[in-house]
């Protein structure tokens, strides 16, 4: 088991709290904070209740995800998420091990960072553009896509938004994971909430964005 003691996390969103491995700075450890995930449980409607408590659980939720994603051969389908690189240790609700997205030896900032810094460049846009198409071809499930959920790689010849979170379906009836017609749709409608949230964000989050 990974001891994180006293460590710091160098970041931290609604859910989860982000590590860097204290073995291995290219690792990233995720640990679901208990308060605000046994308050997430507590007020879910009736219906969300019965699907399951591990369906609300994001570390596994995005450890299966990943792992259907990494499991396909063709290691282009692997270009925009983090990659698992432990599945097991350590188990579930102590944290999940996921390759820290960095550039240059510092941590990779999110899109969201990246639009307030220098807006929508041309760059960037084409950067979302093969974002979509790979989650179109390859019919990737996630939640609403976020800005600050997405993390930017500098690979040397391009800008690469990769997925940190919000893998997997929100659909109550999973017809997506079961039909590819019903995922292409779903998959679409993700893409156009996503430009919504991009335009929300850029316009200075007035109204509502969806
Ligand atoms: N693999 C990674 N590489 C680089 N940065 C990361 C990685 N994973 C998470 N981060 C950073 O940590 C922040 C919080 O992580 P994450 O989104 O997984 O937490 P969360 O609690 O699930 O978020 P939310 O509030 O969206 O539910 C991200 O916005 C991102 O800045
Ligand atoms: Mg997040």
């Amino acid at each position: 088991m990974i001891d994180l003691g006293n460590a710091i996390p160098f970041a931290q969103g609604g859910n989860r709290k982000c590590f860097i491995h204290p073995q291995d700075s290219s690792k990233c450890i995720k640990v679901i904070d208990q308060e605000s995930y046994s308050n997430r449980l507590k007020n879910l409607p009736w219906h969300k209740k019965i699907r399951g408590k591990m369906s609300f659980n994001d570390n596994h939720e995005e450890a299966n995800a990943i792992s259907k994603i990494i499991k396909n051969v063709d290691q282009s389908s692997w270009k925009h998420v983090a990659n698992i690189l432990d599945l097991l240790k350590p188990v579930w609700s102590e944290g999940l091990v996921t390759e820290l997205i960095k550039n240059e030896g510092e941590i990779a900032e999110t899109l969201e960072d990246y639009l307030f810094k220098f807006g929508l460049t041309e760059e960037i846009k084409e950067s979302i553009h093969v974002f979509e198409k790979w989650l179109l071809d390859n019919l990737i499930l996630t939640k609403n896509i976020i800005p600050h959920n997405l993390v930017i790689k500098n690979d040397g010849n391009e800008l690469v938004i990769k997925i940190i979170d919000g893998l997997g379906s929100k659909a109550f009836i999973p017809l997506p994971e079961y039909f590819n017609f019903f995922a292409k749709r779903y998959v679409k409608r993700r893409i156009e909430l996503m430009w919504s949230r991009i335009n929300w964000d850029l316009s200075g989050r007035k109204g509502d964005w969806k």
